[in-house]
């Protein structure tokens, strides 16, 4: 595991987005997965801007994302798939055929899930993972469990993840309950994997999930097995290490 420390938001966020460019430029046919949540959004910024001035190429990219709610079509303001397309797809050159996400509206759990895992398979898996990290540890929306889930499933979310994504929603009624997600040897088998985090609020995850033991209750911490796993992370969110 390595740590990049960097000042604040916007520097973690330069740091990953050289990383991922580099991926792109490096090897113009990747596979990239990526993260929804207010932490990558700098990331993709610079990458859009990079993008505008012709110095990176996302044509030959495909990407799969982690994680969608169930219940949300691709249309509902508050869908991975619409953040997808506002925050980045919409702004680079990636066709939207290379661009999956789970079919958040797909009632057939057992299909859904195997149809996600078959298309991970069928791209020949991740080259670079792009993470955000949960308050409460999760990744993608692999929740604090007594077991890791290995491929992608329906999860409930907790209370905790309910009350941090309802400030997206108008009201906490209407946050959605269950989400379809990644599992965990999806993300694990990902060539390389990056997480950005920032902010005083997630000094402690930061500690739990990669200075201490490797348990299903913090999901993140698994990281800490992975080949080649890159924190970026600034200041505040490297507090308490
Ligand atoms: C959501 C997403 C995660 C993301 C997390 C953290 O729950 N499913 O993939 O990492 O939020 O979000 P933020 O970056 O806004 O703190």
């Amino acid at each position: 595991m390595e740590i990049i420390r960097a000042r604040d938001y916007d520097h973690m966020s330069r740091q990953a987005a050289n990383i991922l460019s580099a991926q792109v430029i490096l090897h113009p046919e990747s596979v990239l997965g990526l993260a929804t949540g207010s932490s990558p959004i700098g990331a993709y910024r610079q990458l859009i801007e990079w993008y505008d001035k012709g110095d990176v190429d996302f044509r030959r990219v495909h990407t799969v994302n982690l994680d969608e709610y169930v219940g949300l079509g691709p249309e509902h303001p508050q869908s991975y798939a619409r953040f997808m397309r506002e925050n980045f797809f919409d702004r680079v050159n990636i066709p939207r055929e290379n661009t999956h996400i789970p079919d958040g509206t797909n009632p057939d759990t057992e299909y859904e899930c195997a149809r996600y895992d078959a298309l991970i398979r069928g791209l020949g898996g991740v080259d670079l993972q792009l993470l955000g990290l949960g308050p409460n540890g999760h990744i993608g929306f692999n929740e604090p469990a007594d077991c890791f889930t290995k491929g992608t499933h329906r999860v409930e979310l907790t209370e905790a993840t309910i009350r941090a994504n309802r400030r997206f929603f108008d009201d906490e009624a209407d946050v959605p309950r269950f989400a379809y997600t990644m599992g965990i040897l999806d993300i694990m088998q990902a060539q390389r994997v990056v997480m950005v985090v920032s902010g005083a609020g997630k000094a402690k995850i930061v500690h739990e999930a990669f200075f201490g033991p490797v348990t299903p209750r913090v999901p993140a911490s698994i990281l800490q097995l992975h080949r080649n796993f890159t924190l970026v992370a600034d200041e505040e969110a490297l507090s308490a290490c």
